[in-house]
């Protein structure tokens, strides 16, 4: 049985103050409505991660950053290692997010490494996949996801394999209010999954596969119904809490029902 996981990745947004506001008002609401079996996480920007450490604490969120360096330490400006995000109480950290891939010319090969730095310090990647609309349409999907997939997983242990999640996030639905249909996305989370097997042989049941893409309260049910959808790693909806809370809810309601 995979837990399901909701991460919220704020990208670059808040200040200290906004982000102290937030992690206050999850918390009040989770006192009255808690997440049950689902995993959460915020991935704030890193200037904000000791101030939601300092509320969230002993709390069920957990913290996770949006990248790091595959570097231990040393002569790398601008860059933030395992070790820092391990003693800010990092449990997760996002690698690979197309838009760092597009923007900063990330290839598979460098989400590897990160990823097998974080598994070292015994942190857990979220590695991200997904096409642009153009491989969608050219047909490509299978064979892009196939090739990301295969070139930034860490090499890794059975056991390992239930520490790692790949985050299917379909670069034409990010930012863009096109969420994927539960059959589009289930459809490409299966093939990953049989990717998977090839690679991991039985650890691949282990591994969580979150789906990214406009998600928000009225798409999250669908979504998570579907059988190889294990969570979802959310961006614009997440970044206020009240909605965070109705996409938890609308998952449970969902659990719930008959
Ligand atoms: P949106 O939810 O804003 O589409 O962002 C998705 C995403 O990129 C999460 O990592």
């Amino acid at each position: 049985m995979r837990r399901p996981l909701i991460v919220a990745n704020w990208k670059m947004h808040k200040s200290r103050a906004e982000a102290r506001e937030y992690a206050e008002t999850l918390l009040a609401a989770l006192a009255t409505a808690p997440t049950g079996e689902i995993e959460l996480a915020i991935a704030p920007p890193f200037t904000a991660l000791e101030t939601l450490a300092g509320v969230l604490t002993g709390s069920p969120v957990a913290l996770a950053g949006q990248n790091v360096s595959s570097m231990a330490e040393g002569a790398f400006t601008g860059e933030v290692s395992v070790s820092m995000l391990k003693d800010l109480g990092c449990r997760y950290c996002i690698v690979g997010h197309s838009e760092r891939r597009a923007q900063h010319g990330e290839t598979s090969a460098d989400v590897a490494a990160k990823a097998a730095a974080l598994l070292k310090e015994g942190l857990r990647p979220i590695i991200c996949v997904g096409e642009t609309q153009a491989q969608r349409e050219a047909g490509q999907t299978e064979k892009i996801v196939a090739e990301q997939l295969a070139a930034s997983l860490p090499a890794m242990s059975t056991p390992t394999a239930g520490e790692v999640v790949v985050a299917y996030e379909p670069i034409w639905a990010i930012g863009t209010g096109v969420t994927a249909t539960p059959e589009q996305a289930q459809e490409v989370q299966a093939f990953l999954r049989v990717c998977l097997n090839k690679i991991l042989g039985e650890g691949a049941d282990r591994v969580r596969l979150q789906y990214g893409g406009s998600v928000g309260p009225d798409s999250i049910r669908s979504l998570m119904n579907q059988p190889d959808i294990d969570g979802a790693l959310i961006g614009s909806a997440a970044l206020d809490a009240r909605t965070l809370e109705t996409i938890l809810a609308n998952i449970q309601l969902e659990n719930t029902s008959p």
